[in-house]
């Protein structure tokens, strides 16, 4: 039905005059109905827009986005993957949907074993002691692990005061450290994008509390050294705290309790399609070994006596959140999980191969920030742009011009105007091509032109700090 509201149907009304003879009009026009007999007094305060304006208005809206579904969208470290329907119809489900978030435990105990699948098949996938789906995001899972440092050291009466990380680390760390009341220093990067030991070996003393690892880091390059990283950390007592967010390269793959960490945050999204919760409302995950298990937030979930239930660890932090889990996002994780059943490694494999087969078509294009193999990512340097007089953003703003998606720039801080491309592991061979083929087609097109884009974009050039410190925010187009 149409809602138009009395403004518009008076204004209209008085300009028309029917043309029915006064024979053939209705004795009553009065529809017979409840609802109609008591019409309201007062206006509404609604906006006074007919509904057809709306829907107008945010699809225009909509179609100034770019989405995955207009093609690759190559976006480095936040990892815009495809999240399959099948997720969808999942959460969608009324049996699952229609549940209320406050029913108590004997009431969803459905609801509950299925966030205990989950948290129990991540927990494998991890190789380590406990999964918990309390936090609502990455950066949630971060300051819930750094929490869960800080009282692990407490309980033992012992004071730290740093948490090392390194330069190329994602900002959400040193805010998630200093947040939980850590001090932060900052780890040098080798220039081939893994982390200086010697940097490490300088910084660390007995006042450190661990090292905020990124594995692979978000140059998308693995840790190697990470054995005599553990090594020194134990040295001072320190833990080893690893960003699981791109755990989508190594699923499957690799133990996380074998490299001995304590603790790593996950970002749902980014491994396991969960739509991103940006900070929070989403779903994050943070696994833990066993050591930092009395520690955490509370309250859990257990089996006991063929039921689900909720209880405090003994030590725990305490609630970090309202209700435990977002469900609808926990649905779609073990969804995409149980659909690879124990083909996850396929999920790494795939995303791996992508990223590597574009480094390798676009050499002597562009150049990777590092010589060594990347993984789910690769950071290429500004230099070849440099050479032709263009920039890291005209690259980015040709490539919008040409129909995808720019790549993350000017991230890690490490690389000086980076490109960081991440096509992850469901792109076709014909997409990585024809990405391929429009980054070589820019790097040797005019740079005079290159320097005009965007043309085809919604909004042509904007002074971006501007933007970014004082937008002017409206309704208009
Ligand atoms: C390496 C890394 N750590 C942490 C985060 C923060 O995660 P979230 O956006 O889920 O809060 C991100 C963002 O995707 C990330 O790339």
């Amino acid at each position: 039905m149409q809602h138009f509201t009395r403004m518009t149907v008076r204004k209209e009304a008085s300009l028309v005059r029917f043309a029915v003879k006064e024979d053939l009009k209705p004795v009553n026009s009065k529809l017979d109905h409840p609802l109609l007999k008591k019409p309201r007094k007062k206006e509404p305060d609604f906006p006074q827009l007919a509904e057809t304006d709306l829907v107008r208005h945010y699809y225009r809206l909509a179609r100034l986005n770019f989405s995955w579904e207009d093609g690759l969208y190559p976006l480095g470290s936040c990892t815009m993957k495809y999240n399959p329907l099948l997720n969808e119809a999942v959460a969608a489900e009324p049996a699952f949907n229609a549940l209320h978030p406050a029913l108590p435990a004997e009431h969803s105990q459905g609801a509950l074993q299925i966030i205990v699948e989950t948290e129990k098949m991540i927990t494998q996938l991890l190789d380590l002691a406990h999964v918990t789906l309390a936090p609502a995001a990455g950066a949630h899972g971060e300051l819930t692990g750094t929490m869960m440092m800080r009282a692990w050291f407490e309980a033992k009466n012992d004071k730290r005061k740093y948490i090392l990380i390194p330069d190329s680390a994602h900002g959400t760390n040193p805010a998630s450290a200093a947040m939980a009341g850590f001090e932060v220093k900052k780890i040098a990067v080798r220039p081939n994008g893994t982390t200086d030991l010697d940097s490490l070996k300088k910084a660390l003393d007995h006042e450190t509390a661990a090292l905020m690892l990124t594995n692979p880091n978000t140059m998308g390059i693995f840790e190697n050294e990470i054995h005599e990283i553990k090594k020194l950390l134990d040295s001072v007592g320190a833990l080893l705290y690893m960003d699981g967010a791109n755990l989508n390269a190594i699923v499957g793959r690799v133990s996380l309790g074998k490299m001995g960490v304590d603790l790593t945050q996950l970002n749902l999204h980014k491994t396991f399609s969960t739509p991103h919760g940006g900070g929070g409302p989403g779903q994050g995950a943070l696994g833990v070994s066993e050591r930092m298990l009395p520690f955490l937030p509370g309250p859990q979930l257990r089996e006991n006596a063929g039921k689900i239930e909720f209880f405090n660890p003994e030590k725990s932090i305490g609630r970090i959140k309202g209700s435990y889990g977002q469900f609808g996002n926990i649905l779609r994780a073990w969804s995409y999980i149980l659909r690879w059943g124990n083909q996850t490694r396929e999920i790494s494999g795939r995303a791996v191969l992508n990223s590597t087969y574009i480094r390798k078509k676009l050499g002597g294009v562009l150049t990777p920030a590092s010589d060594l193999p990347s993984m789910h990512e690769t950071v290429y340097s500004e230099k070849p742009l440099k050479d032709r007089g263009l920039t890291t953003v005209n690259l980015a703003k040709a490539l919008l011009d040409r129909g995808f998606y720019a790549p993350t720039i000017y991230f890690p801080l490490n690389v000086p105007g980076a490109i960081m491309v991440e096509p992850t592991e469901t792109e076709s061979k014909e997409e990585l091509d024809l990405f391929i083929e429009t980054v070589r087609s820019i790097m040797t097109e005019d740079p005079e032109k290159i320097r005009q884009s965007p043309q085809n974009a919604p909004v042509i050039k904007i002074d971006e700090t501007s933007a970014a410190r004082n937008p002017r925010l409206s309704w208009r187009m």
